[in-house]
């Protein structure tokens, strides 16, 4: 008998949902500091549903269960953020509390950084369009 292959997703690697809902949680609380005023007055008061939001998106983006996005009925990231007019200032703010939410949840290093990669280019995507807002 043959041994089963077994292809672990992203998801798995870092740790499932534990490891989701750890860095989920840690973003949100990285987003309370002084250093991203400008990110969380773009955010309602309470940040609960935005809590269980992004683990939500996350799991299913890293390779893991749905559930969320079907709650949803279909979810696009970037239509979501259409019209936020997220600045540089604000995406800077976005990447750096990531950052530091993935070593407060313990994410392996060799994971964050992958995941920090992804998250570069989809960050700059949801720049706000108009003159002098592109991307250099
Ligand atoms: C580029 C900088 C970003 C800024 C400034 C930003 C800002 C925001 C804000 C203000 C909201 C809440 C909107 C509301 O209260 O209605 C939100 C929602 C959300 N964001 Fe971002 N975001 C950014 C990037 C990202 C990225 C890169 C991801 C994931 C890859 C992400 C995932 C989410 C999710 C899952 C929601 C919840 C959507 C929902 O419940 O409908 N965001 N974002």
């Amino acid at each position: 008998m043959t041994a089963a292959t077994v292809t672990l997703t992203p998801y798995d690697k870092i740790g499932g949902a534990d490891a989701v809902r750890r860095l989920a949680a840690a973003f949100y609380d990285v987003m309370e500091a002084p250093d991203y005023a400008a990110l969380r007055a773009m955010h309602e008061p309470d940040l609960g549903s935005m809590r269980v939001a992004l683990a939500g998106f996350l799991t299913a983006w890293l390779g893991g269960p749905r559930d969320w996005i079907t709650s949803q009925g279909g979810f696009c990231i970037m239509s979501r953020h259409a019209g936020m007019g997220i600045t540089e200032t604000t995406r800077a703010q976005w990447m750096a509390a990531m950052r530091s939410a993935l070593a407060q949840a313990e994410i392996a290093p060799q994971w964050a950084e992958k995941m920090v990669q992804a998250l570069e280019p989809i960050s700059r995507g949801m720049l706000r369009r108009g003159v002098g807002a592109l991307p250099a």
